[in-house]
């Protein structure tokens, strides 16, 4: 069973950025193989926004935490403020430990007023899983305010593209679940040697190792 775990840094409801998290799992949830939640900062109650630690959190928002890091994918989505994602977004993920996202898988979504600073997703929120050592998904999703009419998402191109993203994201899905925990045990530099592709990118791996080797014999002989 693969957890899906939806998590919006907004603090509005109605709210886009809920929208579009809703609209990304459902995209990638399959009823038989999946189970999914979606929650949002204030879902997270009072304790969250002054807690300096995981511990000044109520026991309803460390739940809420630990279904994140128990999750196999997770769908995280920002309003736009000022440029970069909401600050509670950040707090957030601010009191997660380092380790806690490590290979997990991610969808980056983000909505801001136009489409001005789709590249938050880009220079922002891809550098923040980054640091998590998480795999976030090559295509991330950014939609504006004229991508919503009637508080649902109404343009063909995003839609287009979350199609996508659920596409690639089943190129990483293992087909049985991934050893995290055993994984955890190395140490970067073992980890880093490790086979730790899943599914058909393991199985593309020899040929584009094959691939990589004629082409540099190729270069030896030019
Ligand atoms: C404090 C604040 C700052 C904002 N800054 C930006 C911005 O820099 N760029 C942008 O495109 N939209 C900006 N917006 C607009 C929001 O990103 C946009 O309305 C977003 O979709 C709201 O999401 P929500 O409905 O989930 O709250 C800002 C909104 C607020 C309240």
């Amino acid at each position: 069973m693969t957890e899906i775990v939806g998590f919006s840094g907004s603090t509005h409801r109605p709210s886009s950025t809920r929208t579009l998290v809703d609209t990304v799992v459902k995209a990638i949830h399959s009823a038989d193989t999946a189970t999914a939640q979606v929650f949002d900062v204030l879902d997270l109650g009072d304790s969250f926004g002054s807690a300096r630690s995981r511990g000044d959190l109520s026991a309803s928002a460390e739940a809420l935490f630990s279904r994140v890091e128990k999750a196999d994918v997770l769908v995280v989505g920002s309003p736009v403020y000022n440029a970069s994602y909401s600050g509670l977004f950040k707090h957030f993920f601010d009191l997660m430990a380092p380790d806690a996202l490590r290979y997990k898988l991610i969808c980056l979504t983000a909505t801001g007023g136009a489409d001005r600073h789709a590249l938050v997703l880009e220079q922002h929120m891809r550098p923040l899983f980054g640091f998590f050592g998480a795999l976030s998904m090559p295509t991330s999703v950014f939609a504006a305010r004229q991508d919503f009419r009637d508080g649902v998402l109404s343009s063909p191109a995003v839609v287009d593209r979350i199609s996508r993203l659920a596409r690639e994201l089943k190129l990483f899905q293992p087909v049985e679940r991934w050893p995290l925990d055993d994984m955890r045990e190395f140490s970067t530099a073992e980890a880093d040697d490790a086979p730790i592709l899943p599914g058909a990118m393991a199985a593309a791996l020899p040929a584009h190792r094959n691939s990589c080797a004629r082409s540099s014999q190729t270069d030896g002989e030019i």
